[in-house]
């Protein structure tokens, strides 16, 4: 563990939806290692635990909470729970969500049914854990919300309609959420990384035989390689620190260039 002087999180409490896998325990274990105490939000029991142990063999301190984000009962429950044994939150990473790559589609072909549930997870799990959140951020007088947006949501991109449109809903809300909770001090950012070498990316991209990874490599993404779960936890321990005290409805976006080429 650094000294106590380095540490940009000392002394805050920091929930991670999704802190089981790819960025989300990247970012618990950097949340973690600068200082925070780190609440792990998380629906695969396995993978959170996996998480929490990782974190407190490192010398840090991490608890898991079992959740499906989009299960409004159950994220009240889940944040009844952390106000009683914490009092309260500085920071929300709002990283959990699903791609689901064989069930995704252009709307023409989508199920209906498909849609309502990819929303329901990225974006009303989102919602629901921002607002299950905002009066234990108030009651630590304010703190960071960083939500997570994706290039699908600042681009068209094919076959991934319902993903896109969480994704382009979630920096809407982001900016929403920043003028309604600023006065408050909460301030609240959004994330929006594409091509990360996660899970997710299988679902997406590499399983699929006409995905050509050298070509991607060398001529799909300007920066030349797949981007790291620990480039966005970077970006996200900034957002939640106060190196970040003047941002609040920023969209950063980190895909090695991508949207812009
Ligand atoms: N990997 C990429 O290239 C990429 C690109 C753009 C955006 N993103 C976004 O970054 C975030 C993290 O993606 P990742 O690549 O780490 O994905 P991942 O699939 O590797 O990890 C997602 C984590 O969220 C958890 N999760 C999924 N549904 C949940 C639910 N309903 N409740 C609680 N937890 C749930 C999973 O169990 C897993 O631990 C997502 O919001 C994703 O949309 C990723």
């Amino acid at each position: 563990m650094k000294g106590e002087s380095a540490v940009k999180l000392s002394g805050k409490i920091a929930a991670v939806t999704g802190g089981g896998g790819g960025i989300g325990r990247a970012a618990a274990e950097t949340f973690a290692r600068e200082g925070a105490a780190v609440l792990i939000l998380e629906k695969d029991e396995k993978m959170g635990r996996e998480t929490e142990e990782k974190i407190a063999a490192d010398g840090g301190r991490a608890e898991f909470f079992a959740l499906d984000i989009s299960d409004w009962q159950k994220v009240q429950d889940v944040f009844g729970e952390i106000g009683e044994k914490y009092g309260g939150i500085d920071v929300l990473y709002n990283n959990a969500s699903v791609f689901w790559g064989t069930k995704d589609a252009a709307l023409d072909v989508l199920d209906v049914a498909v849609f309502e549930q990819i929303i329901r997870i990225n974006l009303f799990g989102m919602m629901y854990c921002s607002k299950a959140a905002i009066p234990l951020l108030k009651k630590r007088g304010g703190g960071s919300i960083i939500n997570t947006s994706s290039s699908c949501g600042l681009i068209g991109i094919p076959n991934c309609d319902a993903y896109s449109a969480s994704k382009g809903a979630t920096i809407s809300l982001t900016r929403s959420m920043a003028v309604e909770f600023g006065p408050e001090k909460i301030r609240t950012n959004c994330i929006a990384p594409a091509a990360i070498h996660t899970p997710m990316i299988y679902e997406s991209d590499l399983n699929k035989p006409t995905f050509d990874e050298q070509k991607f490599l060398t001529q799909g993404t300007p920066i030349r390689r797949w981007g790291t779960a620990q480039d966005i936890a970077n970006i996200a321990l900034f957002l939640a620190s106060d190196d970040a005290s003047y941002m609040n409805g920023a969209v950063l976006v980190a895909d090695g260039g991508i949207t812009v080429s």
